[in-house]
């Protein structure tokens, strides 16, 4: 999967213009996207990051990282999923870095998602469903996503998010509205964030192949 994930990633770069600052995913596919983009860094006037890891591998190729506060909304936005379905929506967060990828989502005029072809799904919910969470409610809003769901949060063990808190990942759900899903876990007192993508979903999804197919 890592070729088709390389692919998805270098067809991105066609929606790089010149001039642009370019938020930048996490992940492996996000990498790649990284590493390409490291080639035309010369057209860019910078990048801003999601992720402590992809700031450490933009800087590692001398891609300058800017702060969402400083730069305002963005043109693009390039970043991987780990589910996506027929309408876009998607999951995100097996990398743990939901929170910041939805914040600079949100900021983002056009946001590409890159993703190999073991990523497309009819329902989302085969992936455990992430939702980053205040560490002090951790036990509280498991309980309450029991009864809201009927699906299983585990914690993910040893995990601390960059910004300071744990994530529960949801099995065993089968999410055939993830609009309202969404709403209603982002609700609960907590909850900082959750990884399903639908209010704002893609609006590009590539996936990795020969040739890459853009839907
Ligand atoms: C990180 C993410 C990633 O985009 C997602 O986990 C996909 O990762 P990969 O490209 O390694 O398959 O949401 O929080």
């Amino acid at each position: 999967m890592s070729e088709a994930k390389r692919l998805a990633a270098e067809k991105a770069i066609e929606y790089v213009e010149d001039g642009m600052i370019v938020g930048v995913g996490t992940g492996s596919t996000v990498a790649y996207f990284i590493d390409a983009l490291a080639k035309i860094q010369h057209r860019i006037k910078g990048a801003v990051s999601s992720s402590d890891q992809s700031t450490a591998r933009l800087k590692q190729h001398g891609i300058e990282v800017l702060e969402l506060n400083h730069t305002g909304n963005l043109s693009l936005y390039v970043d991987g999923a780990d589910e996506c379905d027929g309408n876009k929506n998607l999951i995100k967060g097996g990398g743990a870095a939901l929170t910041r990828e939805k914040i600079i989502a949100e900021a983002s005029e056009r946001f590409v998602c890159i993703i190999d072809p073991s990523k497309q799904v009819k329902v989302l919910g085969k992936f455990p469903l992430p939702v980053e969470v205040i560490p002090m409610a951790c036990s509280l809003v498991a309980r309450r996503i029991m009864d809201m769901t009927g699906g299983q949060p585990t914690w993910r063990e040893g995990v601390v998010t960059d910004n300071g808190n744990v994530i529960l990942d949801i099995h065993h759900l089968e999410i055939t509205d993830p609009v309202k899903l969404e709403r209603e876990l982002n609700q609960l007192p907590g909850v900082v964030a959750v990884g399903l993508f639908a209010r704002r979903p893609a609006d590009v999804v590539i996936i990795g192949g020969e040739p890459p197919i853009v839907i």
